[in-house]
């Protein structure tokens, strides 16, 4: 599948079904299941929302067949986002005929770009919900109950959830996402987002730190900081006169233990700092790996696409990055076949990548999204099978790198926080670098468990895994 990357990730999950393993008090009386689209900052929400279903006597649950209330949690960024959403819709026909008091929600970016429109279109969908009206998730399922179609797609300026701890559904329990802002100022022209989420805001800095506090007591031994664009965090608190930046808020976390290691994304290279790249420097558990999309190597594409950076700007950001952080990984985003690229600033691309050596990239071929700026403004004038050409083009160029990258971690140690049991054995343990790379190995007689550190020597690789052996803890 071209759209597909070379690598699983976290960036862009599918429709994945979370359930709660943990035991259930006997108040929850009632059940719910949700599937999650889309970007990180979606499945962080779906955990907001299982929180006040919670509160509500619902509890979660994996087997759709039994749920009182389904939820999937939709993403636009893609057509082909909203086609797979569209065609789930289908399948829950047939349960709905056969239990109608079984109510059927959309929630996330496509409730908000289709808005009451949805209800139109898919007979069978009883609540459409935006991103920032989950707190009215009680009031609108009692709506719903009464037969009646409930729609509450407002876009706030300061929802944040701040206050709502969010339900960890299909946790591992080492890793957590932690949703430090919402919504999106930038409005590069190609991006449904600033639509879907609102304008941009920052949480409250001490509701996060205790979020991070309480994971850490919690036994959580990772957590990624989560934003559109997370440089441009700021936090004022007029009573206290407290302002919070960034590369601060990074600095508070780093500081709840130095067992806690911290992620971030998504950087944008007009916003990221020498002062969070000191930060990073300063802090070892701040994870020396940044995301960092550029979308396209030619400046003439950059401009269209309204990301206001250079080709040579985004060069000397990841200059900056390997002078201050030498080693550091670095990954990416890509669009290929934006309105008018030619075939000069495709090769603009891959010599931009053939520059960086990315660890690893997204690469994707531009859908034209209804309502935004390049939807309006330019013409969607590259045929699809160019577009998907430049997209195999990028993949394949991109496959040598990401297999370098893993090549040259052959021979060294590195301490690894273990996440679980490796999928294809027990007897062995997955975990990940610092550098964002799963290290498989085996178990042996060490008596380690789920989030301890373990120093792995790396013997070898896959194009996705590296595979090692225990040389000490
Ligand atoms: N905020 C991040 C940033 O500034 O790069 C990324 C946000 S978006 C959720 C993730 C990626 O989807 C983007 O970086 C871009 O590569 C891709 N994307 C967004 N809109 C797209 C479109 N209309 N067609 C193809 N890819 C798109
Ligand atoms: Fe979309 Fe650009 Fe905002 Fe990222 S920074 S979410 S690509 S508008
Ligand atoms: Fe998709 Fe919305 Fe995220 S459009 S990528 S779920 S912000």
């Amino acid at each position: 599948m071209l759209e597909q990357v070379t690598k699983v990730h976290d960036e862009m999950r599918q429709g994945e079904a979370f359930g709660d393993a943990r035991e259930e008090p006997h108040a929850f009386s009632r059940k719910f299941y949700i599937e999650s689209y889309g970007c990180a900052m979606n499945f962080a929400d779906s955990e907001v929302v299982a929180s006040i279903l919670n509160t509500q006597g619902f509890s979660a649950t994996r087997n759709v067949e039994e749920a009182d209330l389904i939820f999937l949690n939709t993403c636009s960024i893609r057509e082909k986002a909203e086609l797979t959403v569209r065609k789930r819709l289908t399948e829950f026909k047939r349960l709905k005929k056969a239990n109608p008091s079984m109510l059927v929600g959309v929630l996330g970016c496509m409730a908000e770009r289709l808005k009451s429109k949805f209800l139109e279109e898919e007979k069978l969908v009883d609540l459409v919900i935006g991103p920032d009206a989950y707190r009215s998730l009680p009031a609108l399922i009692e709506e719903a109950e009464t037969g009646q179609k409930a729609v509450n797609v407002m876009l706030s300026r300061d929802e944040t959830y701040a206050d709502i701890a969010p339900v960890r559904l299909n946790s591992n329990g080492v890793n957590a996402f932690v949703s430090i802002m919402r919504g999106c100022n930038n409005m590069c022209s190609f991006c449904v987002v600033p639509f879907t989420r609102g304008r941009e805001r920052s949480r409250d800095a001490h509701s996060i730190v205790s979020e991070c506090t309480s994971l850490f007591n919690n036994g959580y031994r990772e957590v990624t900081l989560l934003g559109q664009n997370v440089d441009s965090y700021y936090w004022h608190d007029e009573t206290m006169g407290e302002t919070v930046t960034f590369a601060i808020l990074l600095g508070k976390v780093a500081m709840i233990s130095p067992l806690l290691r911290v992620r971030f994304s998504t950087s944008h290279p007009k916003d990221i700092t020498d002062e969070v790249l000191f930060t990073m420097k300063r802090h070892d558990n701040i994870c020396k790996y940044i995301h960092l999309p550029v979308q396209s190597g030619s400046t003439r594409m950059l401009q269209l696409m309204n990301r206001t950076y250079t080709r040579e700007w985004y060069i000397s950001k990841v200059n900056r990055i390997r002078e201050l952080l030498p080693g550091a990984g670095l990954s990416t985003d890509m669009i290929t076949g934006f309105c008018t690229e030619t075939e000069e600033d495709h090769q603009a691309s891959l010599s931009l990548m053939e520059y960086c050596s990315y660890d690893l990239a997204y690469m994707y071929y531009y859908s034209e999204r209804p309502g935004t700026l390049a939807a309006r403004r330019y013409q969607d004038d590259i045929p699809l099978d160019v577009k998907k050409r430049r997209l195999q083009e990028m993949v394949d160029l991109h496959r040598t790198h990401s297999l370098l990258s893993m090549q040259k971690d052959v021979g060294k140690v590195f301490q690894v926080l273990i996440e679980g049991d490796s999928r294809k054995s027990d007897l062995h343990w997955a975990g990940r670098t610092d550098h964002n790379k799963v290290v498989v190995f085996p178990k042996e007689h060490y008596g380690l468990h789920k989030a301890d550190y373990v120093m792995v020597h790396v013997n070898e690789c896959t194009a996705g895994t590296l595979l090692g052996e225990i040389v000490g803890n």
